[in-house]
């Protein structure tokens, strides 16, 4: 029997795409997450995927989930923190618990998920919750593979369903004056570079940064879709300042619309930097928003 890839985080958006870009190549795949029924995958047959319930907190469960494992691939998220979860527990803890426990079960490779910008002295805790959650990575499972993705993109995805509803509004409130830089990379090409890692022994050990073939601000990306849509909106530039004001007293009353960790995200380019290891030098070829757009957002 072949032995399965783990993909911890497989019903999430990545990790969804991810799944059946493995199971497509004839891998044998186990989803692990807390609920991994969740998700389904009707293209693919019934045999290739196995489901297995796991919180990454749960040293035994992550244990049992990794056993025989051909190789793990760790897409768990965390964006807001709650009460009883916050981005230590599964950034950095969750990491290191995946990783040290693959390599205690002889798992063959690792790729783990992580973003762009990683920084260990950014004022955004999630950021500096991905950075450490990394290093933890490299010093439990030395051959990882880091994949920092810019801002993802596709059908069904949290970011262009946000802002296509955002683009609803009267009036679009921008972040600053919409002049943040991403390059917006399509989900497919994130999951082609999972495999890509798991079958390119160079790839051990390295981060790749992921960018899609265009670099746009925000404000570009909003017209972009207001053209797609043939809304007409008039964009209201916002300082961070104000927003960092919506945040801090939106946490307060619960279910934040906004969070100051996504003021700080929107406030720096999320790019590929110069002299990154990139999409390229995996062999694949980036999509660019635009083009993709009308397939996103139908
Ligand atoms: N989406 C983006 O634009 C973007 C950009 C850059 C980087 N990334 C990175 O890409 C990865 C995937 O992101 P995504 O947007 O696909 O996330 P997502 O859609 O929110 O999915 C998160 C996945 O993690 C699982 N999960 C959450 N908490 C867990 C826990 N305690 N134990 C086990 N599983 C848990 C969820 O399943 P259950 O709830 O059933 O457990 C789900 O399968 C993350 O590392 C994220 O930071 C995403």
């Amino acid at each position: 029997m072949q032995k399965p890839v783990v993909v911890f985080g497989g019903t999430g958006f990545l990790g969804r795409a991810v799944v059946a870009e493995l199971a497509a190549r004839g891998r044998s795949v186990r989803v692990a997450a807390r609920s991994p029924e969740t998700a389904a995958f009707p293209d693919l047959p019934g045999d290739s995927v196995e489901r297995c319930a796991v919180d990454v907190r749960d040293e035994d469960g992550v244990a049992a989930a990794v056993a025989g494992a051909a190789a793990v691939v760790n897409a768990v998220s965390l964006y807001v923190e709650s009460a009883d979860l916050d981005f230590d527990a599964i950034h950095v803890g969750g990491a290191e618990r995946v990783a040290r426990l693959a390599a205690a079960a002889d798992v063959g490779q690792l790729v783990h998920i992580s973003g762009i910008g990683v920084d260990t002295q950014s004022p955004s805790r999630y950021v500096r919750a991905r950075a450490l959650g990394e290093d933890a990575v490299r010093a439990a499972f030395p051959s990882a593979t880091a994949l920092r993705p810019s801002v993802i993109f596709g059908p069904d995805d949290h970011f262009l369903s946000a802002l296509d509803g955002i683009t609803r509004l009267p009036v679009i409130p921008l972040f600053g004056d919409g002049a943040t830089h991403l390059q917006p990379v399509h989900v497919e090409d994130v999951a082609l570079a999972v495999e890509a890692s798991l079958v390119q022994p160079e790839a051990a050990g390295c981060a790749f940064e992921l960018g899609g073939a265009e670099i746009l601000s925000y404000r570009d990306i909003l017209l972009t879709i207001l053209r797609h849509r043939r809304r007409r909106r008039l964009l209201l530039p916002v300082p961070f300042m104000v927003w960092r004001g919506i945040a801090r007293v939106s946490a307060r009353l619960g279910n934040p619309p906004i969070t100051e960790d996504q003021v700080v995200l929107m406030s720096a380019d999320n790019v590929v930097s110069d002299g990154a290891a990139t999409l390229t030098d995996l062999g694949i070829a980036p999509r660019g928003l635009r083009a993709q757009l009308p397939a996103c957002l139908l």
